[in-house]
């Protein structure tokens, strides 16, 4: 059970006090189960409001007649609905056990930043904002799923689109290294003081549309793989989010990044011996 396989029971026999023992364990494990399940259902429940202000926008659109703003708010809508429906469907099927991703089970980051840069860039250009790609034109692979790095990459641009002004230009640049993929998101807004605060789950800005998750949800990607994010400053002037992702899921053994495990030894530790145990 302390494992995570949920399903592990204990047999309910032997001497009275074993089995009372055995009994009050396994039941308590019941409980577990149920409170999880308990809470991926209201996960559910909670996604599931979306779904009317979201049918409102989607029959809206179709009056907003032809031209790119039109067919991206389309999009853009449909897109919702679509995660929308994601998440309630991940929610509920969720397995108490999550099975480690296997061999072949990754990306193409390359393919996947052209991707999601086709859609940003429609809205850079509405907004006035210079961009850049660098090296996403030959295949990159990666132990991620394609959906998370896509919504980890949304998160990172959708911050740049909203923690920066318009006309603020903004750039991505994949590095291919033999032990590890860095995926570099900067731009020239006025940075990010205080990195710590802002990686930190759920502070976000406190206005709304700002939860705080989007940074965490990127680490947890890296941290996956064995890699890490840190923010910086970019060349650009200002914030520049590095994500470390680590391919042979071992730590890695040269440049500044082993600066990082020497600092925080305890959490790049248990991030080691996390990916060490797949
Ligand atoms: N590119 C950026 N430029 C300036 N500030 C940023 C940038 N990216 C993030 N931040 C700051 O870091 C904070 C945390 O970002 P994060 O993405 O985790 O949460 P959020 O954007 O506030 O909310 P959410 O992503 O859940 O909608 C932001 O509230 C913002 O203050
Ligand atoms: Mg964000």
């Amino acid at each position: 059970l302390g494992e995570g396989r949920l399903g592990a029971r204990v047999p309910e026999e032997g001497p009275t006090e074993l089995r009372l023992a055995a009994v009050a364990f396994n039941s308590m494990a019941d409980q577990v189960v149920q409170l999880l399940a308990n809470e991926r259902e209201l996960a559910a429940d909670l996604s599931h409001r979306l779904r009317t202000p979201l049918t409102v926008l989607r029959l809206n659109t179709a009056s907003l007649g032809e031209g790119p703003a039109a067919d991206q708010t389309r999009t853009a809508v449909e897109q919702l609905e679509r995660e929308v429906d994601t998440i309630i469907r991940t929610a509920r099927e969720a397995k108490p056990q999550t099975a480690a991703a296997g061999p072949g089970a990754g990306c193409d980051a390359a393919e996947v930043v052209r991707e999601r840069m086709a859609f940003w860039s429609a809205l850079a250009e509405d907004e006035g904002r210079k961009w850049r790609v660098a090296g996403a034109d030959r295949p990159v692979r990666i132990p991620v799923a394609r959906p998370d790095l896509a919504a980890g990459l949304d998160a990172l641009l959708g911050n740049v689109f909203r923690h920066t002004a318009e006309g603020t230009a903004f750039a991505v640049d994949v590095h291919n290294g033999e032990d590890a993929v860095i995926v570099l998101v900067s731009d020239a807004g006025t940075g990010i003081p205080d990195p710590e605060a802002a990686m930190a789950r759920g502070r976000g800005s406190g206005s709304d549309g700002s939860t705080g998750l989007g940074l965490d949800i990127v680490r947890r990607l890296a941290e996956s793989t064995g890699g890490d994010v840190r923010i910086g400053s970019s060349v650009l002037g200002g914030t520049e989010v590095r994500v470390w992702i680590q391919l042979d899921g071992r730590a890695p053994a040269s440049g500044g990044h082993r600066q990082l495990r020497r600092r925080r030894p305890g959490r790049f530790a248990a991030v080691y011996s996390r990916s060490r145990s797949h």
